[in-house]
């Protein structure tokens, strides 16, 4: 499957169209597949999402069970709190957000930030335990 970039910033557009509260994570665009439809993955065992975040926002702090491996495509002073710890973002760069952690993402910057997920959350959706939680984070 090819996902074209124009394609994925105008579903994004639309995600922001539709607006935003506080109890979403994000707002990011979930990629699959007509065979992966119903369990909204990319494979059996695998989810990716490109995530957004637009400049000034600070997507909430969070945990899950799945690990996170995220690849940044752009965003300007922008970094992530994992575990306590500031992670400055680099243009390509990979974080890895262990599972379990509690993490953040923040966007310094006036740009809209996309960063690509890849989570092994299929077997976590599928199993019904993907312990997604809010959690409150001193700054
Ligand atoms: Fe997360």
């Amino acid at each position: 499957m090819h996902y074209r970039g124009a394609e994925i910033e105008r579903q994004i557009d639309l995600l922001y169209d539709v607006g935003r509260g506080e109890q979403i994570a994000g707002s990011a665009l979930i990629f699959s597949a007509e065979r992966q439809e119903a369990t909204r993955n990319i494979l059996p065992t695998l989810t990716a999402a490109m995530n957004s975040l637009p400049g000034g926002a600070v997507q909430r702090p969070h945990r899950h069970n799945s690990v996170a491996v995220s690849l940044v495509i752009k965003g300007e002073r922008c970094f992530s709190v994992i575990d306590g710890k500031r992670k400055d973002w680099a243009p390509w760069a990979t974080t890895i957000t262990p599972p379990v952690s509690v993490h953040s993402h923040h966007n310094g910057g006036n740009e809209r930030a996309m960063f690509l997920i890849i989570q092994d959350g299929g077997i976590y959706y599928h199993a019904r335990a993907m312990g997604f939680e809010f959690v409150e984070q001193p700054a």
